[in-house]
């Protein structure tokens, strides 16, 4: 049923390897296929699927660069980026695949959550082409596609847990079906890619020479390998609530302080690059990923406590452009080995946002006849859209307590 990943891997290799090839006209696919979509925030993203998850074409233009220059995304120029390479990209994707619009099953793309701009670019188009040709229309729920973009690489049934940490989102749900999340915990402030963005922005790490063209999370993880995360005890939110949301503006307010503070010591002015960036990246990585790994061990202990994940291999899952970070990976580890879990996380291309995603999502829906549209109804975009059932409140008035777990995690 399940696409092994080496067929998955070989299968890619051959999409993005040297040349091109056009079409072969007339190409016959036994399987139905889907086109998918995405533009929530600021990457331009389209793949075209089969039904088991085999990847036939795709295409990605990422805005990083722009925005790292900018300081910031700024969702005028991602909508205008998104409006002047959503054809080209999906026209990429198709031709790579070798499949014609004709021969589609169905299009999905991301209508929510996201930048309103950004998604209603994907929008827009998405409903022009199915309209154009008389496709059916999947709207995707971004959250939901992170979610599930494991079970195209493995075989794991629901009801599994799920971490999804990125740049405008960090929750944890049950995925308990392809439509159906209970959400145990979200952010009640900011993201942690967000958090690591404006930590790395802030150190203006642009100007580190290894760090010029990554984003934020990724200069934090390379530049934590050398420092050391003791130096600097910055703190989260933690013994004060026993629930499973997230803060962290209180961490990047103290790394700002502190930074602040060795400008003073170091004699230099806002914009240079301190001696202590390692320094201060390992102990910021350190804060996120104890934060994460800590609220994730008490959603264990209140899904194992209301019997929520099967006995038989319950799973965590790890994805979104965060869970990129091995670091986090590695902190995530010890709290499944403690409680008997086992953890799945994509490969890194598979957590940042990409077209694969959201075709996925759309082949889930469609083997399930969920939320398939005719082509001529009009679909909005929602910039907020929470995910599943909010279970966080339950979950606060369970007050479970941690028992202590030591973090060693190795760099
Ligand atoms: O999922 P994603 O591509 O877009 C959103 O939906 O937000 O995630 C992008 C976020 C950015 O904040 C970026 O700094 C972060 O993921 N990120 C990382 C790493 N790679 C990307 N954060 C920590 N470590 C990484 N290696
Ligand atoms: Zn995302």
């Amino acid at each position: 049923m399940f696409p092994s990943t080496v067929r998955s891997a070989l299968r890619l290799l051959r999409c993005r390897g040297t040349a091109w090839s056009p079409p072969s006209p007339g190409k016959v696919f036994s399987s139905r296929l889907v086109l998918g979509i995405e533009t929530s925030c600021d990457d331009t993203g389209a793949a075209v699927l089969d039904e088991k998850g085999e990847i036939l074409g795709e295409s990605l233009h990422s805005q990083k660069e722009v925005h790292l220059r900018a300081g910031g995304i700024i969702p005028t120029v991602a909508q205008q980026l998104h409006r002047e390479n959503i054809k080209r990209v999906v026209q990429e994707a198709l031709e790579r695949s070798g499949v014609d619009p004709s021969q589609l099953t169905a299009v999905a793309t991301t209508v929510k959550p996201g930048l309103a701009l950004s998604l209603g670019i994907g929008l827009e188009f998405s409903q022009r082409f199915v309209r154009e040709h008389d496709k059916p229309f999947i709207p995707i729920h971004h959250m939901e596609a992170h979610a599930l973009t494991v079970r195209m690489l493995h075989p794991v049934a629901f009801p599994f847990l799920v971490l999804l940490v990125s740049g405008g989102h960090s929750l944890l749900a049950v995925a308990r079906g392809v439509d159906d999340f209970l959400l145990l915990g979200h952010t009640l402030d900011e993201a942690p890619g967000d958090t690591l963005d404006k930590v790395a922005r802030r150190l203006s790490l642009i100007k580190h020479p290894q760090c010029s063209t990554l984003s934020g999370g990724q200069a934090i993880e390379l530049l934590a390998k050398n420092g050391d995360r003791r130096r600097f005890a910055f703190t989260t939110p933690m013994g004060q609530t026993h629930d499973c949301c997230f803060s962290f503006a209180g961490l990047r307010n103290q790394v700002t302080m502190m930074i602040i503070k060795k400008e003073t010591e170091e004699g230099v002015e806002q914009g240079t690059l301190l001696s202590c960036v390692n320094d201060i990246a390992a102990a910021t990585q350190h804060t996120v990923a104890s934060h994460l790994a800590k609220r994730t061990h008490r959603a264990i202990l209140f899904c194992k406590a209301n019997g929520l994940l099967p006995s038989s291999s319950p799973t965590l899952v790890l994805s979104g452009g965060v869970a990129s970070n091995q670091y986090i990976r590695k902190a995530l580890t010890i709290i499944t080995e403690t409680t008997g879990l086992r953890l799945l996380c994509p490969p890194a291309k598979f957590c940042t946002d990409n077209g694969v995603m959201i075709a996925w999502n759309g082949v889930e829906r469609l083997r399930e006849r969920k939320g398939i549209l005719p082509p001529n109804v009009d679909v909005r975009y929602e910039p907020k859209a929470p995910l599943g059932v909010d279970m966080s409140a339950e979950v606060k008035a369970a007050e479970i307590r941690l028992p202590s777990v030591k973090l060693k995690i190795p760099n």
